[in-house]
């Protein structure tokens, strides 16, 4: 889809980027030249997927310990990062969520959310937007939200508050700073397998059969899929897209955004044939 020099000479930090999106999303950037940094909170886990991918792509990664809810933690990555030269791309893809009822959450649990999900986009954002804005330096921030961050979810509630924050923060800061060279972009992903929110959003096989009923495609997204979404939206090729969130869905929420969209489909053919109009006899 893409030559390979794409994001060549581009300077990317990926939250979360040692497992699931994250990584598939560093493996795909490496692949089109750019420069790769990926932090997260367990050190082996970071350091161990830079070393995999350094080698199977012959490109230049580092990995990197932070937690993105610590600002002096955020503060000292990126100080640590800029040393070597200034980042050209940050990627928010640093998550938590898990499926429960949201009244026996415990205030710790929406802490624990929130702090990942929205203040860990806060810290870096600022972290990196002050550095560019004092420097004049271009850059883009992408943030990985999700398809519920307009409407709200049941059942995954700390994180839909958080990432409609996300959302608005994006929205926002895409005026606000677009004039000076910051470009803003979201992606809002439906169900893509990986093993961190698999286990945590759709524990069972039945579950899975359900989503992919409901889904138009009857399909999850790929790591493939969403990672060449991401190098496409951070290149220059998506110069002009600004404050802008791509649905990568395969149309999961539209099949549930009004009533005819949810039942049409159950309707059985001897139904539709029944609700044809009758023709006129003379
Ligand atoms: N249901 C209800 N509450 C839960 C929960 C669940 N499944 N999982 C965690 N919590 C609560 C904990 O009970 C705790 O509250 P408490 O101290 O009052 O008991 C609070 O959330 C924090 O949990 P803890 O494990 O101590 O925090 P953490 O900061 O290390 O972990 C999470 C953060 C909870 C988001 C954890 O799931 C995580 O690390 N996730 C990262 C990966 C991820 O979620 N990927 C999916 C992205 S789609």
């Amino acid at each position: 889809m893409f030559t390979n020099d794409l994001l060549k000479g581009k300077r990317i930090l990926i939250t979360g980027g040692g497992t699931g999106i994250g990584r598939a999303m560093a493996e795909r950037f490496l692949q089109l030249g750019a420069t790769v940094y990926i932090c997260g909170r367990r050190v082996e886990v970071v350091q161990q997927t830079a070393k995999e991918l350094a080698s199977a792509t012959g490109g230049t990664i580092e990995g990197l310990p932070c937690d993105v809810r610590e600002r002096d933690a955020v503060e000292q990555l990126i100080e640590q990062v800029w040393t070597k030269g200034p980042l050209d791309v940050l990627v928010n893809n640093a998550a938590g969520n898990f499926l429960a009822r949201t009244e026996e959450l415990s205030p710790r649990a929406f802490e624990s959310v929130l702090g990942i999900v929205l203040q860990g986009t806060i810290n870096m954002t600022m972290a990196c937007g002050k550095r560019w804005l004092v420097a004049g330096h271009r850059g883009v921030v992408l943030d990985i939200a999700t398809t519920y961050a307009d409407t709200g979810s049941a059942y995954v509630v700390p994180s839909a508050v958080a990432k409609a924050g996300v959302v608005a923060l994006m929205r926002s800061l895409a005026v606000e700073w677009g004039g000076r060279g910051i470009r803003f972009v979201a992606i809002a992903p439906g169900a893509i397998r990986t093993e961190g929110a698999f286990s945590r959003l759709l524990p069972t096989p039945e579950l899975e059969k359900k989503l992919l009923e409901h889904n138009p495609l009857h399909r999850f997204g790929t790591l493939e899929e969403i990672s060449n979404l991401a190098s496409f939206l951070i290149s220059d090729l998506a110069g002009y897209i600004n404050g802008e969130m791509v649905y990568m869905d395969g149309g999961e929420m539209l099949a549930g955004a009004s009533t005819f969209s949810l039942i049409g489909r159950r309707i059985p053919d001897a139904a539709w044939e029944m609700m044809k109009p009758k023709k006129k006899t003379e």
